[in-house]
């Protein structure tokens, strides 16, 4: 998939022009000046939600360069808001335990499903003991059970629980709000980082 040829042929279905409303239902569960890490961040609309809950600083991150120009533009001058133009699991790793929440929306059903396991090792690495990963995972596009179909790329609680469970605590419930066409599709999830004991994954060697 070329991100960035799809942001400059306008080619965005996933792109509303607005937060996420299960981003706005979990905004009263953010700590106020948290230090946030928006992974896939698109344009930005999550972030001027995320803004709403005085955050010390929002870094959102993405591979389109279309995209991240676009977010530069939108929040210029913002002095919390800092565009990343890159890979969130590489931005990672340069950045251990730097993030106290990790907001998921629609990246995590974008990569290909082999690069889920480095994803959750990202979170885990960027975030420090007690932070969170908030957000929603796409868990059923299409009325399919095949997996390999997309972007974007279908979940289950299972999976969640397989990938991330051996770092966090998970809070997974189907949401009861969302985009018209994504009801009853998505995954309101809260997981949270667990104290980490000697984990290499934190200091960089993955
Ligand atoms: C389906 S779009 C969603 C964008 C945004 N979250 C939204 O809802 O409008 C997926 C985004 O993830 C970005 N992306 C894909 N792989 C990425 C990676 N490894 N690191 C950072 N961003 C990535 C793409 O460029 C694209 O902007």
């Amino acid at each position: 998939m070329d991100w960035n040829q799809a942001y400059l042929d306008a080619n965005t279905p996933w792109d509303k022009g607005m937060p996420s409303p299960v981003l706005v239902e979990l905004l009263g569960e953010l700590s106020i000046n948290a230090k946030i890490v928006v992974p896939g961040c698109g344009t930005g609309n999550d972030i001027v939600a995320l803004l709403d809950a005085n955050p010390t600083s929002v870094i959102g991150i993405d591979i389109a360069p279309e995209a991240i120009a676009r977010l530069r533009k939108r929040f210029d001058g913002n002095p919390v808001v800092h565009p990343v133009l890159g890979d969130f699991v590489l931005h990672a790793k340069e950045h251990p335990a730097s993030a106290d929440v990790v907001i998921e929306h629609t990246c995590f059903c974008a990569i290909p499903v082999a690069m889920r396991s480095a994803y959750a090792s990202a979170c885990s690495q960027i975030l420090r003991p007690g932070g969170k990963v908030m957000g929603v995972f796409y868990w059923m596009p299409r009325d399919t059970d095949d997996i390999t179909i997309g972007p974007p790329f279908q979940t289950s609680e299972a999976e969640l629980h397989e990938l991330f469970g051996p770092d966090f605590d998970l809070h997974i419930s189907v949401a009861s709000v969302g985009f018209p066409d994504r009801v009853g599709r998505e995954l309101r999830v809260v997981m949270t980082r667990r104290p980490i004991v000697n984990d290499e994954r934190t200091q960089g060697s993955v």
